[in-house]
């Protein structure tokens, strides 16, 4: 079965939007959900979050970094293209309720993958507060679609093009300064942004969920490859997760995990003069 691209763009420098037909995952997939995508039939599996979805076109829609190879064979596909891997909906979905006040806090790809969990989030009646966190304002995406479904938008950014200038440690004053006190605090984005922000609201005991990234290879429970732990017990990400409780988390031995393949993945790059391969 092949998969075809209806669109494949990069929305910002380095980060590309990418749609696939895939009616049977459109029809099932919820906020908080990844799919496995094999780029061609060489190609590793690689997990990506759910972004977006339309089930009457059986489409499904993830934002994704350009980091190594298999990424990077992701962002020649042009819409027409077709891959031979797309599996999904996997993971559990992030749990949607009534909280009360929601603080969605996204960054990099995860700006995407928080947006259908804010628009859920908004639906079921919360009270929905989005940050966006970039480096600068040309790395912003979708701020049209967070207004639509958010009570309130903030954008922080590094160098202060947009926003408030500085950094996620300054989203407690923030939101103080706004007389916001969220009842749950969700970060999605690279592993430092939730490590940091959880170590942020862990004194301020705002509970905080987070959607973790380790490597993966089956994504169904197999392999054992994605373990983490979490308040003291193993769990995989991919069948267990990838919502986890934050203040949980090992993260030494979670970033030490992380990068014991960067050998392998990233030399390769860094070394070649000749990227033809990827
Ligand atoms: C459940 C889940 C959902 C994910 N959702 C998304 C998503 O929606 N969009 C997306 O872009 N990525 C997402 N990722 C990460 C994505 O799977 C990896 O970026 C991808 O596997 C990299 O493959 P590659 O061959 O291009 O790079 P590799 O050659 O595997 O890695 C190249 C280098 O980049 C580093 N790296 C890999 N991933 C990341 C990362 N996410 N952040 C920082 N450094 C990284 C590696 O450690 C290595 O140093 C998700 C991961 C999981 C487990
Ligand atoms: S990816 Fe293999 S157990 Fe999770």
């Amino acid at each position: 079965m092949a998969y075809k691209i209806i669109e494949r763009r990069m929305i910002v420098p380095n980060l590309h939007e990418f749609i696939v037909e895939a009616p049977a995952v459109a029809e099932s997939v919820k906020p908080g959900n990844f799919v496995i995508v094999r780029p061609d039939e060489h190609g590793e599996r690689i997990p990506l979050s759910v972004a977006d979805w339309d089930r009457t076109a059986g489409t499904v829609t993830s934002i994704f970094m350009q980091v190594g190879g298999s990424t990077a064979k992701l962002a020649r596909l042009k819409p027409g293209n077709t891959i031979p891997t797309y599996v999904g909906p996997l993971g559990k979905e992030t749990v949607i309720q009534n909280f009360g006040a929601v603080l969605c806090l996204g960054g990099c790809y995860g700006i995407g993958s928080i947006y259908p969990i804010a628009r859920a989030l908004k639906e079921a009646g919360n009270k929905v507060y989005s940050v966006l966190e970039a480096r600068s304002s040309f790395l912003l995406y979708w701020e049209d679609k967070f207004h639509k479904v958010s009570d309130k938008v903030f954008i922080i950014t590094r160098d202060g093009t947009r926003g408030k200038k500085g950094h996620i440690g300054q989203i407690p004053e923030m939101l103080q300064q706004a007389g916001i006190v969220p009842n749950l605090t969700i970060v999605n984005g690279c592993t430092f942004q939730m490590m940091r922000m959880s170590q942020i609201t862990k004194p301020l005991g705002w509970k905080t969920i987070v959607n973790m990234n380790p490597i993966m290879i089956d994504g169904t429970g197999m392999c054992g490859v994605c373990r983490l732990s979490v308040g003291g017990k193993m769990k995989f990400a991919c069948v267990d997760g990838p919502d986890f409780d934050g203040h949980e988390i090992d993260w030494e031995e979670f970033l030490a995990r992380r990068k014991s393949y960067n050998p392998e993945e990233v030399d390769p790059l860094r070394h070649s003069s000749c990227r033809s391969h990827f």
